[in-house]
């Protein structure tokens, strides 16, 4: 979809519906009055009429509006005045959007962020704006038979009050174009069911990307490669597996070529059956979304891409499937990682951590300035904080304070959770070094105390996203978070 950005008196703007606030108690104020002053105060007719509610996204269609450019009006709720902040605006685009695509016009015009908004510049109001009408066009049905509808709205005109405004809003119309396109690549891939998206379907299309933007490379290692590297907790993973595991390597090159590297790792299990240690059959459908770390990392390399920042990103993605079989790892069995540490397996479903290690010991070849991991890493941060927050891990607080700003700002926000290595101690094994699994309270710290033991001193973040990615119930489906936090992250080095 396109968002040009428009200037000029609103009365006078042509469109086919203008996209207009009302706020709590129902008043018309600043654009949406001057709009109803021009066309013989329809709008507020019908507002004393009762017809309408200012609750934060509920709309109003006005077909017929007479004495301004515009055919059609959309009164969208947006709550009390003074509570218009970034995640409202937000709700209210994504609630106007849906609105629209159902009406089925090819063009609509947001008055939305006409005025300015609490706590945000007009990049972050285009920028939002942008993301929350992509995200609500955004449908997967590749998998149905019949021909589903395509949404036919095509522009979203964003209007401005002046030129002054115009730049920085296109800039936000652009960033919220490649932080969109990211999202839609991490929500199709993850939306794909596991007998297609395949640790080789994720390479191929990692592949793919590559081939589509400048300063973008992929590079595939295959099962003989991590042998040879010594990725025995990863192989370990994959065992039971007769899907051929995939490590795959995402380059780009923004920056100069002497630039410590910035390093983002994706959990890429394409589907956890938990292994011998079996899951519960209740909801396991949903463990095709292990992937989601994986999904995020490459929707965050293409958004890279597309919008050529000057940074060095490397994006490694671990990749295979957690299945039982006669090849399978055993509980109790022993194995030694890249790190050279030896692992003892105590759960088989504790598998995304062991991918994870060698992927982060791969890493430190690049002497990273930094890394983040991303991954759908634990039940136990979906209890502790539920499906709001992603859980955020870090051995470096500069780096856990900047990923939380980034969060906040992009309306994918994270918290910060502990790490100390007294969480570590459940880890202990009479057999190995340390094993995979500890107690189950305080699960989310345990398995990113886990992990720390494979970073060494790089600054690191680890994410944990198994409460955010997707959604259950009727709206299953993958959300593309948290590319918002990471894209926003990387343009605010
Ligand atoms: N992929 C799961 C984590 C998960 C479970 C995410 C449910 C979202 C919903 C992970 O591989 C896993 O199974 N973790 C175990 C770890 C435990 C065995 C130490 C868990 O959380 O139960
Ligand atoms: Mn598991
Ligand atoms: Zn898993």
């Amino acid at each position: 979809m396109k968002f040009p950005v428009r200037t000029g008196a609103p009365a006078s703007q042509k469109t086919a519906c203008a996209i207009l606030p009302i706020f709590e108690n129902r008043t018309l104020r600043g654009v949406s009055h001057d709009i109803d002053v021009s066309c013989g105060k329809t709008l507020s007719k019908l507002i004393k009429a009762g017809v309408s509610s200012a609750k934060l996204g509920q709309t109003l269609l006005v077909p017929n509006l007479t004495g301004t450019a515009a055919d059609k009006a959309l009164l969208v709720g947006c709550g009390k005045k003074e509570n218009f902040n970034a995640k409202t605006l937000s709700q209210a685009v994504f609630s106007a959007t849906t609105a629209i695509s159902k009406i089925g016009i090819k063009e609509a015009t947001s008055y939305l962020a006409y005025h300015s908004i609490k706590g945000i510049d007009e990049y972050y109001a285009a920028r939002l704006t942008v993301e929350a009408a992509q995200s609500a066009l955004y449908c997967f049905n590749e998998m149905k038979s019949h021909t589903a509808r395509k949404p036919n709205l095509l522009r979203l005109p964003i209007a401005v009050t002046d030129q002054s405004k115009a730049k920085e809003s296109r800039r936000g119309v652009a960033h919220g174009q490649a932080i969109s396109s990211g999202m839609d690549i991490a929500r199709d891939l993850a939306n794909r069911p596991p007998n297609i998206c395949t640790p080789s379907h994720l390479a191929k299309e990692s592949q793919a990307l590559a081939g589509m933007f400048k300063n973008l490379k992929t590079k595939v290692l295959v099962e003989r490669d991590m042998k040879r590297l010594g990725m025995g907790a990863f192989l370990s993973v994959t065992h039971g597996a007769k899907e051929p595991a995939k490590l795959i390597v995402m380059e780009y090159k923004g920056g100069h070529s002497g630039d410590a590297p910035i390093v983002l790792c994706g959990k890429g299990i394409t589907f956890d059956t938990g292994g011998i240690s079996l899951k519960p059959p209740s909801k396991m459908d949903e463990m095709k979304f292990d992937m989601c770390g994986a999904a995020t990392v490459i929707g965050t390399m293409a958004a890279l891409g597309n919008l050529q920042p000057a940074v060095n990103v490397i994006g490694i993605i671990p990749a295979c499937e957690n299945m039982p079989g006669s090849q399978a790892t055993r509980p109790s069995d022993i194995v030694q990682s890249m790190s050279g540490q030896t692992i003892e397996i105590i759960n088989t479903d504790a598998e995304g951590r062991l991918i994870l290690c060698d992927a982060l010991t791969y890493a430190s070849r690049y002497k990273p300035r930094l890394m983040v991991d991303v991954a759908t890493l634990t039940g136990a941060c979906v209890i502790a904080i539920g499906h709001i927050y992603t859980g955020l891990f870090s051995n470096d607080d500069r780096l856990a304070s900047d990923l939380l700003a980034a969060g906040k700002r992009s309306l994918d926000p994270a918290w910060r959770l502990p790490i100390d290595e007294e969480y570590g101690e459940s880890l202990q094994s009479n057999f190995a070094d340390f094993s995979n699994s500890g107690a189950r309270e305080g699960g989310a710290s345990i398995a990113a105390q886990f992990l720390s033991r494979f970073v060494g001193k790089t600054p690191w973040a680890h994410l944990d996203i198994a409460g955010i990615a997707w959604k259950s119930n009727q709206n299953k489906g993958a959300t593309g978070r948290p590319v918002p936090l990471l894209i926003d992250f990387l343009l605010n080095l």
